[in-house]
Formats: structure tokens, C-alpha cells, sequence
């Protein structure tokens, strides 16, 4: 059984974690962190969860976690987990972390969108959690820097695309919708039900700070400097993340040329489902799973690759893909925990 620690459980992706671990069979949920509900249920903060009292969130400490966790997700805003991730991995403790602060390799990358960076060392260490890519790498990992949402839709959709050459690396579009989980559960203006409800808005257009974190493994792929355009919307769902990217294609393509890429990349990936031809991911598709559902189409006349990406950013996009990597890095099947049926409603 793999102890696990869960910090930021009173959070929207910290609970999923919680329900997830809760229900995996080969973990066991050891510890809850809330610095807010110290000394509190977590039923509490959350009443659906009735029954399951025992769950006390307690404050975060390394030392007197170390005899009782084997892995620490944190589901901690950026900068609150960078200073926690060190003392965790020095008491021999495992971190997952969710926040942007372990995903980036180039440190400058981080600092001109975020703030500075405290522990340099480890982020050089970290590997990036974007599963169906870094396997290999994740399998050793002591600390993993899972990925933002957004990018894991546009990530998954494009790197098979961009590794073969496939579509052109400049000029790629991304025109993505969040549910309004995405902004986490602190209480903000814009998530407010009276802005988001019934109404569609486009936001930090030219300064989102997914667009470095997409960049930078786009351009590790293709071997040189990758941008691109990269405009988030919010919708007024609770949970789901839907990109539409376009771009060029790089060469003479036939949309089977597409998905026979896709098939060498993810054939054998349970939680990437290529839609047959002609048929397109929905959020309600994908909501409650850890799936990312992509569908692609090929534009004759203008010679533009079009593809759709969805998933649901509470589970493939954090808490799921977070669950996902530590099967990984314990040696499991990935689809540990994760491969229950959902409920299609
Ligand atoms: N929401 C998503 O769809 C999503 C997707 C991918 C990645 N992420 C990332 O995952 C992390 C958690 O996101 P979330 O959506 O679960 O956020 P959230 O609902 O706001 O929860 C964050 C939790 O962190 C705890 N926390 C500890 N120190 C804090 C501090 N100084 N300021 C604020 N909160 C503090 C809070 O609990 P206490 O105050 O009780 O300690 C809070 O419940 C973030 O880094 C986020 O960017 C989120």
C-alpha cells in the first residue's frame, strides 16, 4: 500500500484527490492538510463527503509526516509549494506537486511569468507530470511538477503532430474554454455566479501564464523556439476544458497521415481516446473521467490541421493526471484507481 499525504485538501482539486485516493486500491489516504480547517473534519468543508468524518486536516509538517506518508501531492497555489516540496523530499517523502512551481526546466521561463524562484535544485530535478510523454522519466522521479490544465489539453493534442513534423510550428492557434473550477476555489470577481453564469468570456489574451509552460515543451519537441496564440475563455460550467488549436500543416497531408500519428503515440494509452473520424470531444464527454478525448480534421482548401481537445481540469487536467503519475512512479497500471465507470449524465 502507497501512504499518501494530500495537502490543500480543503481545495477543489486537493478533494478530488482525496475521493480519488479514497477509492484507489492500492493506496491509502494517511494524511489531510488545511491550514484554514486546522483541527477540523473535512466534512466540514465539505458535506458531501458525510461519513467519512475520520479526516481531520491537520497543519503541514515534514517531520511529522515522514514515518507516515510515502508520497505528498500538493495541491497548494504556486509559491505556497515551494517551500514545502524541499522539506518533504528531505524526509525521503515523494511530492506530486499541482502548482506551475516544479513544471518549468528553464528557471527564467518561471520567474518572467510567476515570481522568483527559491529552490533552483529542485526544479532542475523535477520532471514535468505530463504522463503519456515522460513516462520513463516519471517512473524515478522524487518530485513531479504535473501540469497546468489548459496545457495538458493542448500538450496532448499536439506533440505527436509536432514531433512528426506534421503541422507547422509557427502560426498554431489555440482558442480554449474552462469551467470556472479551473479558478480554484478561493473566492474571485469573475467567478463570481453572477459574471460567469449565462455569459462567455475571453480573458488574459497575450498574457495567460499556461502560454510559457505550452512553449517551452513545444519547443523541446520540435527542437526549436515554438509560439503560439493562445486564448482561454471562461464558460459557465462547473468542470471541463475544451481547446480548439489550429494550425498548418507542414507538409502534404491526408487526415489518415493524422490519426495513424496519434495511433503510434497513444494506441496503447488508456486515458488518451483518438474520436473516430468525424466525430468530436464535448466536456460532458469527458467530465468525471481522466480522459483527454481529441478529435482532428483536415481542412483541404485552406490546408489547416484542426483539432479538439477536451478534458476535465479537476481530473486529467490535476487531480487525475496527478493519480495517474504516482501509479506511475509506483510501478503500477496507470489505470490504478482511475478506471471506474462514469456516469454519463
Ligand atoms: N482548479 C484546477 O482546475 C487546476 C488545474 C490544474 C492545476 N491547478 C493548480 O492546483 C493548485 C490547487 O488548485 P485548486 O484549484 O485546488 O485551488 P483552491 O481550490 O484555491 O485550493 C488551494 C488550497 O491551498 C491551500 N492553501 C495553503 N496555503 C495557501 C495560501 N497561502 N493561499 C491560498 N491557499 C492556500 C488552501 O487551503 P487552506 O487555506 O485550508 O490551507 C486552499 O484550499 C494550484 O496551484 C492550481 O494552479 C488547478
Amino acid at each position: 500500500m502507497i501512504k499518501v499525504g494530500i495537502a490543500g485538501a480543503s481545495g477543489y482539486t486537493g478533494v478530488e484527490l482525496v475521493k480519488l485516493i479514497s477509492n484507489h486500491p492500492q493506496a491509502r489516504l494517511e494524511a489531510v492538510t488545511s491550514s484554514s480547517y486546522k483541527g477540523k473534519p473535512l466534512t466540514d468543508i465539505f458535506p458531501s463527503m458525510r461519513g467519512f468524518e475520520s479526516l481531520i486536516c491537520e497543519e503541514l509538517d515534514a517531520k511529522a509526516l515522514s514515518t507516515r506518508v510515502d508520497l505528498m501531492f500538493l495541491a497548494l497555489p504556486h509559491k505556497v509549494s515551494m517551500a514545502y516540496a524541499a522539506p518533504l523530499i528531505k524526509e525521503g517523502i515523494k511530492v506530486i506537486d499541482l502548482s506551475a512551481d516544479f513544471r518549468f526546466s528553464n528557471p527564467n521561463a518561471y520567474e518572467k511569468s510567476y515570481q522568483k524562484h527559491t529552490d533552483k535544485d529542485l526544479l532542475a530535478e523535477s520532471v514535468y507530470g505530463l504522463s503519456e510523454i515522460y513516462r520513463d522519466q516519471i517512473k524515478t522521479a522524487r518530485i513531479i511538477g504535473n501540469p497546468g490544465c489548459y496545457p495538458t489539453t493542448i500538450l496532448l493534442a499536439l506533440l505527436p503532430l509536432i514531433k512528426e513534423k506534421i503541422i507547422h510550428s509557427k502560426g498554431i492557434i489555440s482558442d480554449s474554454k474552462s469551467g470556472v473550477s479551473g479558478a480554484g476555489r478561493s473566492l474571485s470577481l469573475t467567478a463570481h455566479y453572477c459574471e460567469a453564469n449565462e455569459s462567455f468570456t475571453p480573458y488574459k489574451i497575450g498574457n495567460h501564464r499556461h502560454s510559457p509552460e505550452i512553449e517551452e515543451i513545444l519547443s523541446i519537441h520540435a527542437e526549436k523556439k515554438v509560439n503560439i496564440t493562445f486564448v482561454p475563455h471562461l464558460v459557465p460550467v462547473t468542470r471541463g476544458m475544451v481547446s480548439t488549436i489550429y494550425g498548418q500543416a507542414a507538409k502534404s497531408v491526408h487526415v489518415t497521415d493524422i490519426r495513424k500519428a496519434y495511433d503510434r503515440w497513444y494506441a496503447e494509452e488508456p486515458f488518451v481516446r483518438l474520436l473516430p473520424q468525424g466525430r468530436f470531444p464535448a466536456m460532458s464527454h469527458v467530465r468525471g473521467t481522466n480522459c483527454c478525448d481529441i478529435g482532428c480534421h483536415f481542412d483541404e482548401d485552406t490546408g489547416r490541421i484542426i483539432l479538439v481537445s477536451a478534458i476535465d481540469n479537476l481530473l486529467k487536467g490535476a487531480a487525475g493526471q496527478a493519480v495517474q503519475n504516482m501509479n506511475i512512479m509506483f510501478g503500477l497500471a496507470d489505470e490504478t484507481g482511475l478506471d471506474y465507470v462514469q456516469s454519463p449524465l
